[in-house]
């Protein structure tokens, strides 16, 4: 079943760079497209800031928030059964109780003021593990200064968000000198260099029909459900993000299989409740029977959903189907904003919620 009224694909307008400019002041667009060159600087920036190997049989912990924290859930996805050790992402004041002095805990604050990301630091020091930070400056740069704690200089001038290529890369650099994971140099190059090549298949010159537009287009006037598992299912929290903060959307991430397993039956009355929509992120590297799954669930919720679409990742190697993955789905939320003409910049509710808490 769907529920009418939402503009059809085809009344909507051109997402030309024109189109794009008009809501897009601040530049987004070109950050997103720049996450080829992101990807090599930041290799470079950690190359830079001498970090000394220092074997962590603890174990990696990645401290931070938001567009900042998705680098170490992307790390631990790129590395899958390359990790010799646990990768933790800690979103909160506090560390996992578990963690241990001999865990490497890197520090990732865009902003370096997330109040949460700036006691996980002080927690960390607590504790008595290594420390590595990773910002542009503020408070979380001045404590590591002052603590001597080395950090890894990301570039100004970006939405947190719009830094994943550095978080990314900061991440699985830092878990090769943790002794938690491969390096993966060459993974990463290969990875920049398609991603230029699908810039152009999927940026705002290319044809109105090609992937990234139609789909912004098919998910328009909807609430996604994006649905990853495996190596996709952090791409899939991201997705869900990026459409959140760049096209002010309620959308949700959900993980095969175990959707399967419960949220499948909610889909039995989606149409009456609103437009809701389905997109699976597929790879060829998961598991034979969750990509069975995934056919069978995008059938069952197709009767109920706005629309539903099953995309592939695209590239030789874990870092570069997922990066395929991560540039298209920045673009799609970028066209969604152009659709819905907002500002794909502005966050006006974090920073309320941020400026409220800082008068509590
Ligand atoms: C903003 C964004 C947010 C921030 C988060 C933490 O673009 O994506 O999710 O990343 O509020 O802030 P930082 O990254 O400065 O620690």
């Amino acid at each position: 079943m769907r529920t009418p009224s939402a503009p059809s694909p085809s009344s909507l307008p051109e997402l030309t760079r024109e189109a794009i400019a008009a809501v897009d002041a601040s530049g987004q667009l070109s950050d997103i497209l720049g996450l080829p060159d992101h990807l090599r600087d930041a290799l470079w920036r950690v190359e830079s800031a001498n970090l000394e190997f220092q074997d962590a049989p603890g174990g990696l912990v990645v401290a931070g928030m938001g567009g900042s924290a998705i680098g170490g859930e992307l790390a631990l996805a790129v590395l899958g059964d390359r990790a010799s050790r646990p990768i933790v992402v800690a979103r909160d004041y506090a560390l996992p109780p578990w963690i241990t002095p001999d865990a490497t805990v890197l520090c990732c604050s865009y902003s370096g003021d997330t109040e949460e990301t700036l006691a996980a630091f002080e927690a960390a020091g607590v504790l008595g593990a290594r420390r590595i930070v990773s910002t542009t400056g503020g408070a979380l740069a001045q404590m590591a200064r002052a603590e001597r704690v080395p950090v890894v200089p990301l570039p100004g001038g970006f939405q947190p968000r719009a830094a994943v290529g550095y978080a990314l890369v900061v991440a699985l650099e830092v878990a090769a000198l943790a002794g938690v994971g491969e390096r993966l140099l060459y993974e990463i190059d290969v990875a920049a260099a398609h991603a230029e090549e699908l810039v152009a298949q999927w940026g705002p010159d290319a044809p109105e029909d090609s992937a990234a537009k139609a789909l912004a287009r098919d998910l328009h006037g909807t609430t996604p459900q994006i649905a990853g598992a495996g190596l996709t299912a952090p791409i899939a929290y991201r997705w869900k993000t990026q459409i959140n903060e760049n096209a002010k959307m309620p959308c949700f991430a959900t993980e095969l299989p175990e959707l399967d397993h419960n949220e499948i039956v909610g889909w039995e009355s989606a149409g009456e409740l609103g437009r809701f929509s389905a997109v699976f992120l597929d790879d060829c590297d998961l598991h034979p029977r969750v990509r069975q799954r995934i056919a069978l669930t995008r059938e069952l919720v197709a009767e109920q959903a706005a629309a539903t679409a099953l995309v592939q990742s695209i590239g030789s190697t874990r870092t570069d189907r997922l990066v395929s993955l991560i540039l298209l789905g920045d673009l799609v939320s970028l066209y969604l904003a152009a659709l819905r003409d907002v500002d794909p910049a502005t966050i006006a509710s974090i920073d309320r919620l941020k400026s409220s808490l800082a008068r509590l």
